[in-house]
């Protein structure tokens, strides 16, 4: 919004704009009376001549960007194809929005990606506001006229839109980290024929506006790479025990580069930061190596995602509760009868949409290893991981893991099932010492060992079966009938490993 010139010098008011003595007009509706808004105004007072222009046809002449390029990118060359492929189409304003979990690497990929393209602009426009949105597009206008540093940012802005609108295919925008569509909605409004990548942790209510690329982890072998890197940046480490450390932290690229840089810095081996992370994890999760940015850490970025979710607390119960099981697989049906169906569907729904989980479409869920880690682990300051809700989350898992089992493990029409709940009991009760086992943990090691006595795996039948009867023994006492029955199971188990000098006496 330019006004026309009006008297030189004259003092403004709140409908006013400025006008300079060349008649520029210097600054907008936001004028008010205050001294300071005007020594502000004045300073930004008199304009080149060029600000009065449009930007120029030719103002990206020998190509603007404002990308930087990380030296230490691994793998991902799947991903790099399928952007190049996804932007193939030379039609009106392309959109794709790559989405993921928080720290899996969609803004590492999207600055890789652009920073190969051809575009004469070539612009990265932090996203997560929409005032953060008009500042990077103003930023734009200043770097194609530098003359417009002056004027306010929103007719900067202003510029910059009628340039990309003008020069269709001659741009590519980054919107970075979008965390609500509508604040992109007006620049994608005005724009047409140039190329726009988002990255989002958003998955859903993408498809009328964006073609969608999800990303998941590392490939384990890249996220070794990254981590070696990080840790010999300078000089040689001992780098035993990597591939642990790795798998432990689900190959996020965050996770992995920060738990890097950790070791580097405090000569930590990566042996020893399995132990610590085993030892410590509240403190882990939420350690930053110094010069690393601690605002990203990934307990902090879980917790702003759990913060978004806050007017669904279903959704951070049912978090952690898929937290003791085991990451991948989980069937869905599991959580029938946590709440009523609508509700139940809204909550996966809202954890899906924010990548906390992933709906495999088939009946199960997945969840990041490293999200589960995160929603085990209690920390005093965080609302999300109380510690009663957490072992309250605890024991209801292992109630509907015991509800869910089939009754007659002898039955070859039950096995599938068997099989999908057996890894969930696994999980469970290796995430949780066995003096937190309720009966219910009981009766799910009870039906999973008698599965695995079927099957012919009569050791772990065995284990299971003997940390079924101490359970009993604890919570029932000695003489409750489940208890008895718990001893009878076990003498069989005995018995089928031929142990006989055991199995008596039980
Ligand atoms: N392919 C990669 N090679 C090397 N480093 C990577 C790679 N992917 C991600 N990283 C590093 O991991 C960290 C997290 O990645 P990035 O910031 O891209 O995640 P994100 O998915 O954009 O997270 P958020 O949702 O929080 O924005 C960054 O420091 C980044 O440099
Ligand atoms: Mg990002």
């Amino acid at each position: 919004m330019i006004g026309e010139p009006d008297a030189p010098h004259g003092q403004p008011t709140a409908s006013d704009g400025l006008h300079g003595s060349d008649g520029a007009i210097v600054a907008g509706r936001d004028v008010n009376n205050s001294s300071t808004h005007y020594v502000q105004a004045q300073q930004a007072f008199v304009l080149p001549a060029e600000a009065y222009a449009p930007i120029p046809d030719d103002a990206a002449g020998r190509g603007i960007s404002n990308i930087e390029q990380s030296g230490l990118f691994v793998g991902r060359s799947e991903e790099l194809s399928a952007l190049d492929a996804a932007f193939a189409d030379p039609g009106e304003v392309v959109v794709h929005a790559v989405h993921g979990l928080g720290g899996v690497g969609k803004s590492a990929l999207a600055a890789r990606w652009a920073t190969g393209r051809s575009e004469a602009v070539r612009w990265w426009v932090t996203a997560d506001t929409e005032a953060a949105v008009d500042a990077g597009i103003a930023a734009l206008a200043r770097a194609l006229q530098p003359g417009l540093t002056g004027l306010p940012a929103e007719l900067q802005a202003e510029r910059a839109l009628r340039w990309l609108a003008d020069h269709r295919s001659r741009w590519l925008l980054v919107l970075d980290n979008v965390e609500d569509r509508a604040d992109i909605r007006p620049l994608l409004d005005r724009v047409s024929g140039g190329r726009v990548l988002v990255t989002t942790r958003l998955a859903s209510g993408w498809h009328r506006h964006a073609t969608t690329i999800r990303l998941g982890v590392l490939d384990p072998a890249d996220a070794v790479r990254l981590f070696t890197r990080v840790l010999t940046l300078h000089g040689s480490r001992n780098t035993d025990g990597v591939h642990m450390v790795c798998a432990e932290l689900g190959h996020l690229a965050l996770a992995v580069e920060q738990a890097a840089a950790y070791c580097a810095e405090t000569g930590t081996s990566p042996n020893a930061y399995l132990d610590m992370l085993d030892r410590w994890p509240a403190e882990m999760f939420d350690a930053a190596a110094q010069g690393g940015d601690s605002t990203r850490t990934i307990a902090r970025i879980w917790r702003l995602t759990l913060d978004r979710l806050t007017d669904t607390p279903l959704a951070g119960d049912l978090l952690r509760l898929l937290a003791w099981y085991a990451p991948d697989r989980i069937p869905r049906d599991l959580l029938n009868g946590v709440a009523a169906p609508p509700r139940l569907a809204a909550a996966i729904g809202q954890l899906a949409a924010y990548n906390m989980v992933t709906d495999n479409h088939d009946g199960t869920l997945s969840v990041h290893r490293l999200v589960q880690a995160l929603a085990r682990t209690p920390d005093p300051h965080d609302s999300h991981r109380r510690a009663d809700d957490i072992s309250r989350a605890r024991d209801h898992a292992a109630g509907l893991l015991a509800a869910a089992y089939p009754d007659d493990s002898h039955n070859p029409a039950n096995w599938p099932r068997y099989q999908a709940l057996l890894p969930h009991t696994d999980a469970l009760t290796t995430h949780h010492t066995p003096d937190h086992d309720t009966v219910h943990t009981a009766a799910a090691l009870t039906q999973a060992a008698a599965y695995r006595q079927e099957q012919g795996a009569l050791s772990p039948a065995l284990h299971a079966h003997q940390r079924a009867l101490t359970t009993c023994e604890r919570v029932l006492g000695a003489d409750h009938p489940d208890t008895l029955a718990s001893r009878s199971n076990l003498a069989a188990a005995y018995m089928s490993v031929g142990d006989l000098g055991r199995a008596i006496p039980l």
